[in-house]
């Protein structure tokens, strides 16, 4: 089957939801702007700042894990939790099986967006 290289996502910008989709080998941020959804990206991602943190509330063990970077970025953003990921880093490896994805981001960085940071 090659259907499986989009995965669907489910996501909840500030309260609202949208749907896009995530193919395998893209990473949030790359698909989050090729369809006009404005995910912050102070750093241009590369993983030097924390503004691209989302939460991945499903399907996150079909992302790439972690380094030991984006551990020590997502140290200096607010609200980390076990879900939280560098959208410019967690790039999709797989499909996972039921297609579905969810990601989160908290309102309070859609906010510093709109005012330019801190
Ligand atoms: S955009 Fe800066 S760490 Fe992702």
């Amino acid at each position: 089957m090659t259907e499986d290289l989009k995965s669907e996502i489910r996501m909840v910008v500030a309260g609202q939801e949208r749907t896009f989709t995530l193919a395998v080998g893209q990473t949030v941020l790359e698909a989050a702007e090729a369809q006009g959804l404005d995910l912050d990206h102070a750093c241009g991602g590369v993983c030097a700042c924390s503004t691209c943190h989302v939460k991945i509330t499903a399907g996150a063990e079909c992302f790439s894990p972690a380094t030991e970077d984006e551990e020590d970025q997502l140290d200096e953003a607010r609200d980390v939790g076990p879900e939280s990921r560098l959208g410019c880093q967690a790039r999709l490896e797989r499909a996972p099986e039921d297609g579905r994805v969810e990601l989160e981001i908290p309102d309070w960085n859609v906010n510093a967006v709109r005012e330019g940071g801190h």
